[in-house]
């Protein structure tokens, strides 16, 4: 099997896919409103030192995991360690979590792409009324924009590896960021932008508290796409001359450098509409940022460009938004198709067939936690408060599963898969990196710190989420 396993084309490529992956809604909305709020250049700050100290080493483990066992990360668990059956919870979590992600990410991306259909029509005036959101996702009309971005994740995905993923990758992923860099410079032209690149950018150290940390650790985390076995299932796609080190690098830079251009573009954009912002007007969920108060934003354009104008920059944004989403799904999504070809020796048509339909009934359901449906709506209460089934999947799987599939694959890869099979692994393809500092530090770093920060990041958010304990923050 692995002999004639599916490969990424060129060194390009993968990083293009793994960027891709990397590079998703977080980047585009949730970043710079986290570090609008809570510190603006401090928390940038934080947020690097986090992404390069911490994230990386992470990601180095994961690539070179999957590197070396050439398989998806349950066979991945299961053949470093030989079997033992511990380490096939820590591979189970490893792909049950991606699917979950999928289910909820799928939900936001059906809304991205209702919303970029709307604004292509010349519905961004119905896009700015504040009811909108609420009646949108709770239209029936929702199953039919599922089943359009449904049928482009299995239309990337079932070209496989190469025709697949990495041709998405090198489409999407440049013109993802020309329309960036077109709207940055565009609404850096309008009035009063720059009021908005200062509250973005002037560090104010006083916001910083403990609670600010660890959501911008939390925030790199799931920015670089770790914890999910993307990036193990990924690395089982590279060669074993790529210079795994150099691509995580610049991997991690990509998307550090996305999240931070487009708070050049949201915050501007922002202060533009109303210089008068206060910080703390700015929605708490990148969510209600995208839905309900961007399309405001936009629309109040149409003084300056007219409305034709405004739509198409709306439009823009959307695509971009979408182009974003659309390369996170599909390298999240693989992780389960990729486990259950590999498991089950399924071919890769028949896993999309069966995952896909796995996929669109549960985030079907997700859908319905808006009110549709009131069992899903109010699917559960814990820590004082009522819970929808998607605010489920989110507590449990985003915040909770994913700093703990990080600690995992630290423990593993230090004390189970070892600390030379690691760096031999690493230094395969990456002549300089024997030896280097660098390794010093990555080895280091996920056999000591690293583990003990995502245990207690684990720790805190069960006390806070589900026994409404406050431990930091
Ligand atoms: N890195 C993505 C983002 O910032 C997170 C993600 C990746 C989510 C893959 C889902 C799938 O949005």
């Amino acid at each position: 099997m692995s002999a004639d396993r599916e490969q990424f084309g060129s060194r390009l490529g993968f990083i293009l896919a793994a960027a891709g992956s990397a590079v998703g809604i977080g980047n585009m909305v949730g970043f710079p409103v986290a570090a609008t709020k809570n510190g603006g250049g401090a928390f940038l700050l934080i947020y690097a030192v986090f992404v390069f100290l911490i994230c990386l080493p992470v990601m180095l483990a994961e690539m070179s995991v999957g590197r070396h066992s050439r398989k998806d990360p349950l066979g991945a668990y299961n053949k470093l360690s030989n079997g033992e059956p511990h380490w096939k919870v820590a591979g189970w979590l490893s792909i049950i979590t991606p699917f979950m992600i999928a289910v909820f990410y799928l939900v936001i991306t059906v809304w991205i792409f209702g919303y970029l259909l709307h604004s292509i029509i010349g519905n961004l005036d119905m896009l700015a009324d504040p009811n909108t959101f609420n009646d949108f996702i709770n239209a029936p009309m929702l199953f039919v924009y599922m089943a359009f971005v449904v049928g482009i994740i299995y239309l990337i995905l079932q070209g496989g590896v190469k025709e697949g993923i990495e041709k998405a990758a090198k489409v999407m992923m440049p013109t993802l960021f020309i329309m960036l860099i077109a709207l940055v410079i565009f609404v850096l032209t309008l009035d009063n932008a720059m009021a908005g690149v200062e509250y973005y950018l002037v560090p104010d150290f006083s916001k910083i508290n403990a609670g600010v940390v660890s959501a911008a650790l939390s925030q790199a985390f799931f920015s670089l796409s770790l914890g999910m076995g993307i990036m193990i299932t990924y690395g089982s796609y590279i060669n074993s001359k790529a210079d795994v080190p150099g691509a995580a690098k610049m991997v991690a830079l990509t998307d550090t450098a996305v999240a931070f251009i487009a708070g050049l573009l949201i915050l501007p954009a922002v202060f533009s509409f109303n210089p008068d912002t206060n910080t703390a007007d700015l929605s708490d969920s990148s969510v209600g940022m995208i839905f309900t108060f961007l399309p405001k934003i936009f629309l109040a354009l149409q003084a300056t460009i007219g409305y034709m104008g405004a739509s198409i920059v709306a439009s823009l944004f959307f695509l971009l938004v979408f182009f974003a989403a659309i390369t996170s799904i599909v390298s999240i999504f693989e992780v389960p198709v990729a486990a259950l070809m590999d498991e089950k020796q399924v071919s890769r048509k028949k896993a999309l067939g069966i995952l896909g339909l796995l996929l669109v009934i549960m985030a079907g359901l997700a859908s319905t936690s808006f009110g549709i449906i009131g069992f899903f709506t109010e699917f559960v209460g814990y820590a004082g408060q009522t819970k929808s089934m998607f605010d489920v999947i989110v507590d449990v799987f985003y915040d909770t599963i994913l700093p703990l599939n990080g600690l995992l694959i630290c423990l593993f890869v230090i004390y189970r898969w070892k600390k030379a099979n690691f760096n031999a692994e690493l230094d395969k393809g990456a002549p300089n990196y024997k030896s280097s500092f660098f390794e010093k530090y990555v080895d280091f770093s996920v056999g000591t710190f690293i583990p003990v920060i995502l245990l207690l990041v684990f720790i805190n958010t069960v006390a806070l989420k589900y026994f409404g304990v406050a431990l930091v923050g």
